[in-house]
C-alpha cells in the first residue's frame, strides 16, 4: 500500500473501528486473533501509526520493520511491558497507553477474585455441579471473613490500587499499601497505612498486586516473599503474571505456605501452568480485568484518540514517552 496506513493489529470495538476509519487514512486490520510474528512484521512495513494490544511484542525489530514513517504505537492497555519504550523513543516514535479508563473494571474484578477465593465460591460451585450430597452445617466450607477485620495489602498504590482501596473500605477492611511516589489526592490515603513490602506481606490476610511489570518488579513475589505471608493468606494478581514467580507460588499453594491464590494473569500467557489448574485452592480467570463492555469502548476509543492527535501533529492524550 503506497499511502502510509494505520495498522490496527486486532479488531477493536465497532465504534473505535469506525473512528479509526474516519481518520482519512487507509487502515489495515488484523482479525480477532493476535497476528503471528511474520504477519505483524509484514504489516508494520509502511505504517504511520499502529494500534496494538498487549499480545503484540513491539520491539526494535518491529520498529525497524515499520521504518522511519512510523509516528505512534498506541497500546490498547494501561500496562506497556510488551513495548520496548526506549527503542521507540530512540526512533522518534510516540508510545501511548490507556490509563484511567479501566481502573474501576480492574478493581471490580479484583474484588470478585478476592471474594471468590476468601469465601470459596468456586469450591461451592464445584461441589454442586459434581452433584455431591450436601446440607448446611456449622462447620461446612468455612472461609476467610473479609468484613471481620481481614487486612488487605495493596502492592502498588496507583490508580487501580486506589480503586481497590475504595471498594475494600466498604468491606471495613484495614488497608496496608506499599509507599507510593504519586501524590495522594482526595480521600486516597484515608484509612491506608503505608508500610514496606516485607511488613505488608507478613501482616495482610489478602495481598493484591497492582504494580506494573518492570525489571524491578519481575518476580517481586518470589519464594522468599511468599514465605513471609500468613499460611491463611490469599494472593490476588490482576496486574501482570511476571510479577509472581509462578513455580514458587505453586509450591507455596501445595505446601500450605499460603491458603489460596486468585489469578487473572499468568507468566507465560496464554499458557497457564497445569499445576495451577490442578490445585483446588486457586481461582483462575483469563486476563479479563478490563473486559467490561463500557471499559473496552473507552480503552479502544482512547487508543484511536491518541493516534488522531499524533497524526494531527499534536501531543497524544496519554503519552508514555
Ligand atoms: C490490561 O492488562 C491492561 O494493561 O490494560
Amino acid at each position: 500500500m503506497s499511502m502510509p496506513y494505520i495498522y490496527v493489529t486486532r479488531t477493536l470495538t465497532d465504534s473505535a473501528m469506525a473512528d479509526v476509519r474516519g481518520l482519512g487514512r487507509p487502515v489495515v486490520t488484523g482479525g480477532d486473533e493476535p497476528p503471528g510474528r511474520d504477519d505483524l512484521l509484514r504489516h508494520a512495513q509502511g505504517a504511520v501509526a499502529v494500534v496494538c494490544t498487549l499480545t503484540e511484542r513491539i520491539d526494535a525489530e518491529f520498529l525497524d520493520a515499520a521504518g522511519p514513517g512510523l509516528r505512534i504505537v498506541a497500546n490498547t492497555a494501561v500496562g506497556y511491558d510488551n513495548i520496548d519504550v526506549p527503542a521507540a523513543t530512540e526512533r522518534g516514535v510516540r508510545v501511548t497507553n490507556t490509563p484511567g479508563v479501566l481502573d474501576g473494571a480492574t478493581a471490580d474484578l479484583t474484588m470478585a477474585l478476592i471474594l471468590a477465593a476468601a469465601r470459596r465460591v468456586l469450591d461451592g460451585d464445584r461441589l454442586i455441579r459434581e452433584r455431591t450430597p450436601w446440607i448446611w452445617g456449622p462447620r461446612m466450607m468455612l472461609g476467610l471473613d473479609l468484613s471481620a477485620g481481614a487486612t488487605l495489602g495493596i502492592v502498588g498504590y496507583g490508580r487501580i490500587g486506589r480503586a481497590v482501596a475504595r471498594r475494600a473500605r466498604a468491606f471495613d477492611m484495614p488497608i496496608l499499601a506499599t509507599p507510593t511516589s504519586t501524590p495522594l489526592t482526595g480521600d486516597d490515603g484515608q484509612g491506608v497505612t503505608f508500610v514496606e513490602l516485607p511488613e505488608l506481606l507478613s501482616r495482610s490476610d489478602v495481598v493484591t498486586l497492582h504494580c506494573p511489570l518492570t525489571p524491578a518488579t519481575r518476580h517481586l513475589i518470589d519464594a522468599q516473599a511468599l514465605a513471609r505471608m500468613k499460611s491463611t493468606a490469599v494472593l490476588v494478581n490482576t496486574a501482570r503474571g511476571g510479577i509472581v514467580d509462578e513455580s514458587a507460588l505453586v509450591e507455596a499453594l501445595r505446601s500450605g505456605g499460603i491458603a489460596s491464590a486468585a489469578l487473572d494473569v499468568f507468566e507465560g500467557e496464554p499458557r497457564v501452568d497445569p499445576a495451577l489448574a490442578d490445585l483446588p485452592n486457586t481461582v483462575l480467570t483469563p486476563h479479563i480485568g478490563s473486559a467490561g463492555t463500557a471499559t473496552r469502548e473507552r480503552m479502544c476509543g482512547l487508543s484511536v484518540a491518541n493516534v488522531a492527535e499524533v497524526l494531527a501533529g499534536r501531543d497524544p492524550v496519554t503519552p508514555v514517552n
